[in-house]
């Protein structure tokens, strides 16, 4: 195959873009972009149709002739109801990543490439592999195979190449994404450059196989013991980038529920494990499987569930679900003075944050959604809602919690379908108040001073070793005093550096005021400018 120069490739892929715009109504978007715009005019001229009837449906059919990469990207924002107009997102549910199945000669090759055997056959990797795939997506296709010792395996094989078109792809879309931030400054809070990096990362993870690997056998040490619950076993000696095999499960897909039914299933039970172990992944581990749709979702004959597809995690530092779990209560308990403090204690809005309005704005948006019947009740909804308020009372975005909240979206969906009369949040909630009593009671509370005072004493104890190399260098001539250059002073500054260094120690062990725990701060502020201050 000849390849283009890069440059020249691109810009025919921008042409293609402008074109494609043009022809959907969306010429104007093309044309302030400053994207080939002589010719995007000359077509819409032609054509006539300036405006898109419906926007949504128009900017659908553009991913799709796009390609995979833009689909992917499609479905991403499809989740961003906080940037997008409902219906424009909605319309973007619709986006399916069904693509038809590498032709098996491109398979085989990826696996004798990235094995240097052959896939099947003497010497070969595995003793039989079924040429019909399971499933096929633009990242990549399941093929059932079976391993020499007669272990039945699911292998999961990257595109041919795919690596390189997601790559070439993602420098586009930043482009376009540069173009729109710039020639749509009143489009500056959707934040496109930012949302194009989000994407990047996204789906660069789920490139490496290895790494969904990695996730995977994590979750299985994570639920190793727990009950009602498994991940298929990953098989490391037949796993590479392009290649990842794991234990072959059987059972049925969570949203086939009629067949759960017809095989003894109860499904208000299932989606209460669902909801129990999405909140055991949340609060207990802070590692969650956030790629929950059904298709990734099946039910043993026992009733266990079982995941699979670790493309996508999300990690919650015990911070973060401090904060959740309390403003979660917070919420039930509809105590809304609180859960407006809960985001000061955090530290995710500023200290000096109007409380009583803020406890207002929170009361505005909850009340409605909990005032609904109980199956209608959405923490999915109520979750994004309040990022809106926080971002007004200057909460910057946090990437970990939107991830959260779009995860909650699908397991709401997924145990709407599977039983409309139950509730995630209620049948959850045992399991919450359990862990926010554990964490955030006398015990709790201890337990994070204690974290929080260990984190202070490392610093503490590093002192020392600071002011060591701090004199040595005061003996090498390399630091100089502005005044009475002398180690008294060095000594002084060491001395008053520790102090506010202990004395913040012990506010926080007494959890004292904040003035104090400034002042000590200051103190150590004023010790380190004093030891290290040069000319
Ligand atoms: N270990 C497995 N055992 C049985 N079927 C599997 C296994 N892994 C994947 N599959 C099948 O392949 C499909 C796609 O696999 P998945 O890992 O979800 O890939 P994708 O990231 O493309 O969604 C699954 O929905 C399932 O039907
Ligand atoms: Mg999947």
């Amino acid at each position: 195959m000849i390849r283009l120069p890069s440059n020249l490739r691109r810009n025919l892929r921008l042409m293609r873009i402008g074109h494609i715009l043009a022809t959907h109504g969306m010429a104007a978007l093309a044309v302030r972009m400053r994207l080939f715009y002589p010719y995007v005019w000359l077509v819409q001229l032609f054509r006539g149709d300036d405006l898109p009837k419906d926007l949504g449906a128009q900017i659908r059919l553009v991913l799709e002739e796009l390609g995979p990469t833009f689909i992917k990207f499609g479905q991403m924002l499809s989740t961003r109801v906080d940037l997008l107009p409902l219906d424009v997102a909605l319309e973007l549910k619709k986006l399916q990543d069904n693509v038809p199945p590498e032709p098996i000669a491109k398979v085989r090759r990826v696996i004798e490439q990235s094995f240097k055997k052959p896939v099947t056959g003497e010497g070969g990797v595995f003793a039989a592999f079924d040429e019909t795939p399971v499933a096929a997506a633009s990242i990549a296709q399941v093929h059932f195979a079976e391993l020499k010792d007669g272990r039945h395996v699911a292998v999961k094989v990257r595109r041919d190449h795919i690596s390189r078109t997601i790559e070439s792809d993602l420098a586009i879309l930043k482009l376009l994404a540069g173009l729109f931030d710039r020639y749509f400054p009143e489009y500056h809070r959707l934040k496109a450059p930012q949302v194009i990096e989000e994407f990047a990362v996204t789906i660069r993870g789920e490139l490496n196989l290895r790494a969904e690997a990695a996730h995977a056998s994590r979750f299985a040490e994570n639920f190793a013991g727990v009950e009602g619950v498994r991940v298929p076993e990953v098989m490391w000696d037949y796993t590479q980038t392009e290649v990842l095999t794991t234990e072959r499960i059987s059972g049925i897909p969570i949203d086939e529920k009629e067949k759960l039914e017809a095989a003894g299933h109860d499904c208000l039970k299932l989606c209460e494990r669902a909801a129990t172990q999405f909140f055991r992944m949340v609060f207990v581990d802070g590692y969650f499987h956030a790629d929950m749709h059904p298709g990734n979702i099946f039910v043993a004959d026992n009733g266990d569930l079982i995941f699979i597809d670790f493309g996508i995690v999300g990690r919650l530092d015990i911070r973060s679900r401090r904060y959740i779990a309390s403003m979660l209560l917070a919420f039930l308990q509809e105590d809304y003075r609180r859960a407006a403090e809960v985001h000061v204690e955090a530290g995710y809005v500023p200290a000096n944050t109007d409380i009583s309005a803020f406890e207002d704005a929170l009361r505005e948006i909850a009340v409605p959604i909990f005032n609904r019947p109980l199956g209608d009740i959405s923490i999915a909804e109520l979750l994004l809602s309040m990022f809106a308020v926080t971002e007004r009372f200057k909460m910057e975005t946090q990437p970990q919690l939107l991830l959260l909240q779009k995860t909650m979206v699908v397991i709401e969906g997924v145990a709407r379908e599977l039983a409309d009369q139950a509730n995630v949040w209620m049948l959850a909630r045992p399991l919450i108040t359990e862990w926010v009593s554990r964490h955030m009671g006398p015990v709790g509370r201890a337990e994070a001073i204690g974290e929080e005072i260990h984190g202070q004493l490392r610093d503490w104890m590093q002192l020392p070793a600071k002011i060591d190399s701090v004199l040595s260098r005061i003996d090498e001539g390399s630091v100089t005093f502005t005044s009475e250059p002398s180690r008294l002073s060095t000594a002084i500054g060491a001395m008053l550096s520790a102090a506010g260094g202990g004395w913040l120690v012990w506010n926080s062990a007494n959890d004292a005021g904040s003035g104090l725990l400034l002042l000590s701060a200051a103190l150590m502020g004023l010790g380190f400018v004093l030891a290290v201050s040069r000319t």
